[in-house]
């Protein structure tokens, strides 16, 4: 399709960021132009999250804009592609806008559904009918093939990449649609993800962070022997250029203490878990089918810090789940106070369509409460990561330049060839500090100059490689 623009927009998790990034070269490579503005494409795709109905909210505005360019443009193609195309399939064609729809296990289909419905071949859907049921061999080849084809260096901030190395989740936590559009646990085979991470570091990757929904529950059985995530790790360790390694998400229930020896024991890898608790109240644990106690995330911890030294993790809280009382909302109090996070993420229970919780749970708890607790959370997090944060002031710290800072008016720039550069630390700490752009991409030594609760700012006074 020499000439056609298309005009991508994401909304969701770094799956979503990579599922994107893979099609826009795919895309790329079939002859269209990515373009900035939907006003001007020839086709538009949105790739959609339903995490939680915000998200799809979201999209349903931004159809709701679509269908207001269609007025002048008719032709325009709109493709719907991700978890609420998964989710909704068919029925959203009913909408105006919409001509195409791809589930997340369909997306090597994209470049031809578009460029068919670009010559007038009508409405098409691709998504995966028995979603709980693993693909046939050969589909599953062809998503890991669609992987390691198009996944290059420009698709992500300068030397960093995102790798998959699994896809869907087993673990039907009750609130969570996940498991329902992304499919079953299906972990890719090692030598196709070192190959991907070898690639990319031959184009100058510097940092991977390998993604799956429950990172730590990756395995692959090849002959004798069973690859797990410490396996990746070592793995990926020993490819030269790679410098950094991280991993992200990981699920409390089901972490082996290998991971932990790994990340202790190989150079490479971050010091950094982000593995969220959702509660501490048992009880709400154990409605949300999570697999584990508030002691026992605890004593994870513990562990990680017993084993690692000096780590940093974040972690996801839901309040507002169905049933929550005052309580257990004080027992999430206690293990944010116990668990000395780096960060939280912090959201209000939303009712997702074919979930457990929404078929047998009552979501009791008023939008109000919800809203006051996420930001009682947040505040008792902040003020504690204030408080740890100071240790950093006068520290030299490695970080990784990312580039020039969207938020400039933190930090304002020394002068033009100095503008408000953004990097983090091996623990994923956001530094910001003032140098010359070339340092995008570099490992730069800075030293902190002041610490608030989200963001370290330093000066540079290091060198660079
Ligand atoms: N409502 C609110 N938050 C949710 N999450 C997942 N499902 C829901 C839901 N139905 C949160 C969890 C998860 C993060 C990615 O999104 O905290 O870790
Ligand atoms: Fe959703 Fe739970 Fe799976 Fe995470 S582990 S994707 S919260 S079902």
């Amino acid at each position: 399709m020499v000439g056609k623009k298309v005009h991508i927009t994401c909304f969701g998790c770094q799956m979503n960021k990579l599922d994107s990034s893979l099609v826009a070269s795919a895309l790329k490579e079939a002859g269209f132009e990515t373009t900035g503005s939907a006003a001007d494409a020839d086709a538009v795709l949105i790739n959609t999250c339903s995490v939680r109905a915000h998200a799809e909210e979201r999209v349903c505005s931004h159809l709701g804009h679509l269908k207001h360019i269609r007025k002048t443009r008719p032709d325009i193609v709109v493709a719907v592609m991700g978890c609420m195309a998964q989710r909704l399939g068919r029925r959203l064609l009913a909408h105006d806008a919409v001509d195409i729809v791809v589930g997340p296990g369909q997306i090597p289909k994209i470049p031809k559904m578009i460029a068919d419905a670009i010559e007038g071949g009508g409405e098409q859907v691709a998504v995966s009918e028995k979603i709980r049921t693993a693909g046939s061999e050969s589909e599953t080849r062809m998503l890991d093939d669609f992987e390691t084809a198009f996944d290059s260096d420009e698709n992500h901030i300068k030397s960093q990449a995102f790798v998959r190395v699994m896809r869907g989740c087993n673990s039907f936590c009750t609130y969570c649609v996940v498991p329902y559009v992304r499919g079953p646990e299906i972990s890719r085979r090692p030598d196709a993800i070192m190959e991907q991470i070898r690639k990319l570091a031959d184009g100058g990757i510097k940092q991977i962070t390998l993604l799956g929904q429950t990172v730590n529950s990756y395995k692959y059985a090849a002959g004798d022997k069973t690859y797990y995530l410490a396996d990746l790790l070592e793995m990926a360790n020993g490819i030269e250029a790679v410098k950094w390694i991280r991993f992200i998400t990981s699920h409390p229930g089901k972490f082996d203490d290998s991971i932990l020896h790994a990340m202790a024991g190989l150079d490479k890898v971050c010091p950094y878990l982000h593995i969220p608790a959702q509660s501490g109240s048992d009880r709400i644990l154990k409605a949300m089918n999570r697999g584990y106690t508030a002691s026992e995330y605890l004593d994870l911890l513990a562990r990680t810090r017993r084993i690692v030294g000096d780590v940093a993790i974040a972690g996801d809280f839901i309040v507002g789940f169905p049933g929550e009382e005052p309580e257990d909302f004080q027992a999430t109090v206690r293990l944010v106070e116990q668990a000395c996070y780096k960060n939280i993420f912090v959201f209000k229970y939303s009712p997702r369509p074919g979930t457990h919780a929404v078929d047998k749970l009552d979501d009791s708890v008023p939008y109000d409460v919800k809203q006051e607790r996420n930001r009682d959370l947040l505040e008792i997090q902040n003020r504690i990561a204030a408080d740890y944060n100071k240790r950093f002031v006068g520290r030299e710290v490695d970080v990784l330049v990312e580039g020039p800072s969207k938020k400039p008016h933190l930090n304002r720039a020394d002068n033009e060839n100095n503008p408000q550069l953004v990097g983090r630390t091996a623990t994923d700490y956001i530094v910001v500090f003032n140098g010359p752009k070339s340092l995008a991409g570099t490992f730069t030594r800075v030293r902190i100059t002041k610490a608030t609760p989200l963001t370290l700012f330093a000066k540079l006074d290091g060198s660079s490689q």
